[in-house]
């Protein structure tokens, strides 16, 4: 399994300027094919990445996705909508919107479901908010995994994405830590199904190119999930071709 590298734009990125981010960043991950690459734009901008990333080796996804398929949700987007955009990727679970939004772990697993339903792999957040002692913290990621049982496990990609490692002033988790939540991680998914094995386990939280190379040297980190710093393409370009030993 190569390693999987992708950011997600959060709100940034214009249609506009998300042409210009995505015409920059192309030629520099051209051949670059022994990884997964993606990209998650803000809906707005979907469209852009199916324009300019149709035919390239770069994956492209959304942020959110509501649970179900059509009707009277004001504002919202659906999976078929998603779908007909030609994402690959529908990131659910994401602290911020636990936090802003009061997301809470049976409605990530109904829009996990949501995007499976429409063949798009559901990226799933997962992690503690505070710094807490290790067994808690697994005891924390249980609870937010367990409902992923259900979930097609071919189509399923976790990020562990502390929330104190996220944002303006926080610094990545140290890698032995992220070693060791990974492997918790990778234990509880083994324990639900025989295919769970295979799911890719990302890190997320203020990856920076420095910092690259000891993370993806971690037992079952299998690729990065990067915010702000990927904004300046040429870095996630660096990052994407970090190399592992
Ligand atoms: P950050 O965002 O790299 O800006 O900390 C990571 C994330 O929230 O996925």
């Amino acid at each position: 399994m190569g390693l999987l590298i992708g950011t997600s734009s959060k709100m940034n990125l214009t249609s506009t300027q998300a042409a210009a981010y995505l015409g920059a960043l192309r030629p520099m991950l051209e051949g670059l094919t022994d990884r997964g690459l993606f990209v998650l734009l803000p809906f707005t901008s979907i469209w852009v990445a199916r324009e300019r990333l149709t035919g390239s080796n770069i994956r492209w996804g959304a942020q959110d996705v509501h649970p179900e398929d059509a009707g009277a949700h004001t504002g919202d987007v659906s999976a078929p909508m998603l779908a007909d955009l030609g994402c690959t990727y529908v990131e659910v679970g994401h602290h911020e919107r636990r936090r802003d939004y009061g997301e809470t772990d049976e409605l990530v697993a109904a829009k996990v479901a949501a995007a499976q339903r429409w063949g798009m792999t559901a990226l799933v957040c997962v992690g503690e908010v505070e710094h807490e002692p290790f067994d808690r913290v697994v005891a924390h990621l249980d609870r937010q995994l367990a409902l992923l049982a259900a979930a097609d496990s071919r189509r399923l990609v976790v990020a562990y994405e502390p929330a104190w490692a996220i944002g303006v002033g926080a610094t990545a988790a140290p890698p032995e830590w992220v070693g060791q939540v990974h492997g918790a991680i990778r234990a509880r998914l083994a324990s639900s199904g025989p295919d769970a094995a295979t799911i890719p386990i990302l890190y997320g939280g203020s990856v920076d190119a420095a910092g690259a190379p000891a993370l993806l040297e971690q037992p079952e980190v299998d690729g990065l999930f990067v915010g702000r710093q990927a904004l300046d393409p040429r870095v996630f370009a660096t990052i994407a071709h970090t190399s592992v030993g």
